[in-house]
């Protein structure tokens, strides 16, 4: 049985999947939209957290069981060996994420799944467990998708897309998923040249670098850490191997962007994240685009600099992309009607965001 429960951005779940299979060597399962299982053991879990770069959270699974009322899902929990799972002196919390038709709301689970964790623990132990809403010690997640209850461990904690390198945010900032989700769909190598002339906050070049160094996601304390029936000495030993593999590879990558402080901004994330910074101040419509490899993520809407509408400013972008050499251009976009259809050799929808988004995939 699937025993390990991994979320991404609604729409990269394929590209989620194969990112699975190569950091763990398994073959993932798709569950629903933006989740994904896989059997596998706690060095999986390890290896996850800190090389998955598509993935947002990585959840232990405990138990699943089908219910029809919401009572039931107690039940569940009276079955579990939390002796085994939390430490007295640790804290918890029980969290829910809900899809579905219910006649119960998600804090209703809550209370409902946290009340029978203490009292399960209460009657294997004698002890009464802290409740912690802020910073617990340990997140039990309760999984509802219709009649379908999972009760989980969180072993992440802070999303994974919440990069640690993120100093700046931008306004329109990218979802670092779907950033690096971007950088592979260009498929570009790191031999090859880079470029993402609208860069803002820098969020493309960044992770380009990130992944093409192996340079693992930086969390100081997963909580699969604090779990009491890991092996924390094997698992240090893990993480230290993950940090031996990093690479310093010298890399094209360039960032250009026309706002002077979102390119200071860059700066200071590119700092943060230890990669060296190439951005440069300059309008996409006219500076060179002769790298192997263009990724963009245009503004969606408002008038930008000397262009009075966002129509205008991709007009004006295609039409000086074509005058260059490239292989192949990444677009993200919430107006994806504003490139013509001609020119897209492939489009994946993502729900990242208020608004819906398309990946173009430009090819000459
Ligand atoms: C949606 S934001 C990009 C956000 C970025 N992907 C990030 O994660 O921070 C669009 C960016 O395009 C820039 N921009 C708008 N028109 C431009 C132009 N003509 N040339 C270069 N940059 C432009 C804006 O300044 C803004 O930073």
């Amino acid at each position: 049985m699937a025993n390990i429960i991994i979320t991404t951005v609604p729409g990269l779940d394929k590209l989620a999947m194969r990112e699975i299979k190569d950091i763990t060597g398994k073959d993932p399962e798709y569950a629903h939209k933006g989740m994904l299982r896989l059997d596998g053991e706690m060095d999986d879990v390890l290896h996850l957290n800190y090389r998955g770069k598509m993935l947002q959270k990585v959840f232990w699974q405990l138990a699943e069981a089908h219910f029809e009322k919401k009572d039931e899902i107690p039940e569940t929990i009276h079955q579990l060996p939390l002796n085994e799972l939390i430490k007295e002196d640790q804290s918890f919390a029980a969290d829910t994420d809900r899809h579905g038709e219910h006649d119960f709301t998600s804090t209703g689970i809550n209370r409902l799944a946290g009340e029978a964790i203490i009292n399960r623990f209460r009657n294997l132990t004698g002890k009464r467990l802290a409740v912690n809403l802020d910073k617990p010690d340990i997140t039990f997640r309760i999984f509802i998708r219709h009649q379908q209850c999972i009760i989980a461990l969180d072993t992440t904690g802070t999303g994974l897309h919440m990069r640690h390198y993120r100093r700046y945010l931008h306004p329109a900032g990218l979802n670092a998923c779907v950033a690096n989700a971007m950088v592979r769909l260009s498929e570009w190598t790191p031999g090859e040249s880079l470029i993402d002339p609208m860069c803002g906050s820098g969020t493309t070049c960044i992770e380009a670098i990130l992944m093409a160094n192996r340079i693992p996601n930086e969390q100081k304390d997963f909580p699969c850490l604090r779990f009491p029936f890991i092996d924390k000495a094997h698992l240090m030993k893990l993480k230290a191997k993950i940090e031996d593999e990093k690479l310093d590879q010298p890399l094209s990558v360039f960032g250009a962007d026309i706002d002077r402080k979102a390119l200071i901004g860059a700066r200071k994330n590119a700092e943060k994240a230890g990669v060296p910074p190439d951005f440069i101040e300059g309008d996409a419509t006219k500076i060179p685009l002769d790298h192997d490899r263009i990724i963009l993520n245009p503004p969606f809407g408002l008038r930008m600099g000397s262009y009075r509408t966002v129509e205008e400013l991709y007009e004006k972008f295609l039409e000086h992309l074509f005058q260059h050499n490239w292989k192949r251009t990444v677009i993200l976009t919430a107006r994806p009607y504003l490139i013509p259809e001609t020119l897209v050799h492939q489009r994946i929808n993502v729900e990242s965001g208020k608004l819906p988004m398309s990946i173009l995939l430009l090819e000459k």
